[in-house]
């Protein structure tokens, strides 16, 4: 039975590949932190693909907390540049196709208009800088397959997203301050899983397959701000007391790591050459909004 095996297991990603239906006869394997070894994740991986015998490997997982790497650029570094590099060379050796997940976080947010796959980065964060790292690691390694997904803002009602805290506060009725000079575009975790399912689909079954690095992101382009009130919009219909929601400037947050304050990817590549387009977060709202105050 061909195997997909993905790193990461309980992360948002993770948990919506395993949403995803499957073509019969698959069978969804995931390899999460309890697997790994905690300071070295990379080491053993090529071990562990020949035992698992995968015949596509989906790389979900990463340190994702931005404003902590900024104390623990190592762990970051573990994470998110050793691991893929040893995916990238486990997977070459073996010849099984490749496909991880990178982030809008490697632009610094000057260019003020959708960034090309082939745009310059730079990054303003360790979290961007060991990303962006990783990203470089991969094509350095060049498995014959591969492919890199380049996202934004990945939300759903899984996990400790903007979304959940947002909606716990306001359920609290707590006043909300949300910063509206960092512009990007809200991705739906379920939609990327799609994406990456198709992208590993076509590297699977398609030799000549297109490779490389691609951007993917929710249509809808909008502030922290304008999102947080289309959630407590959403909210205020199935009966949430809507709380005083104030726009605020993010150096006002004094956040350890510093963020890009325009990240609109381009995604002509990728729906040009794999015909892969993404998800309004409009469409989402309301069925991620019902489930967070479900719960
Ligand atoms: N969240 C965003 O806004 C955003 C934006 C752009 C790009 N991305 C990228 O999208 C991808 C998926 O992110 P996500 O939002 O799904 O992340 P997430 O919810 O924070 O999940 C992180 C995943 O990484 C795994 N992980 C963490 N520490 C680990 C360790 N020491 N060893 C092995 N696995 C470990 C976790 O494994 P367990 O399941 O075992 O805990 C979890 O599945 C990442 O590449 C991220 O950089 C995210």
């Amino acid at each position: 039975m061909p195997r997909i095996l993905a790193l990461g297991e309980s992360g948002q990603l993770a948990r919506s590949l395993a949403g995803l239906r499957w073509p019969a006869g698959f069978d969804l394997a995931f390899i999460g932190r309890r697997h790994l070894p905690v300071d070295s994740p990379g080491a053993g991986i090529h071990a562990a693909l020949e035992a698992a015998n995968p015949a596509l490997v989906l790389n979900t997982a990463a340190y994702t907390a931005v404003d902590r790497a900024e104390s623990e650029p190592q762990a970051a570094a573990a994470l998110n540049v050793e691991l893929p590099r040893a995916l990238a060379e486990a997977c070459g050796a073996l010849d099984i196709p490749l496909v991880h997940v990178s982030t809008d976080y490697v632009f610094d947010g000057e260019k003020r208009s959708p960034y090309l796959e082939t745009d310059a980065p730079n990054p303003l964060s360790v979290y961007g800088a060991t990303k962006l790292a990783g990203d470089r690691a991969i094509e350095q390694a060049a498995p014959r397959r591969w492919a890199i997904l380049r996202t934004s803002w990945v939300v759903s009602e899984i996990g400790e997203t903007f979304p959940v805290k947002l909606l716990r506060r306001a359920k609290a009725g707590e006043p909300l301050r949300v910063v509206d000079d960092q512009w990007g575009c809200p991705t739906a975790a379920s939609d990327l899983a799609r994406a990456m399912q198709t992208v590993g689909s076509r590297l699977l079954d398609d030799d000549a397959a297109a490779t490389g690095l691609f951007n993917f992101r929710g249509a809808s382009e909008m502030s922290w701000h304008g999102f947080a009130d289309r959630l407590l919009s959403a909210a205020e219909t199935i009966g949430l007391a809507r709380p005083s929601l104030q726009a605020i400037k993010s150096a006002e947050l004094n956040a350890p790591a510093r963020r890009p304050a325009y990240v609109v990817l381009s995604c002509a590549r990728i729906q040009q050459t794999l015909g892969i387009v993404g998800s309004k977060i409009e469409d989402e709202i309301d069925r991620m909004v019902r489930r967070i105050l479900a719960t």
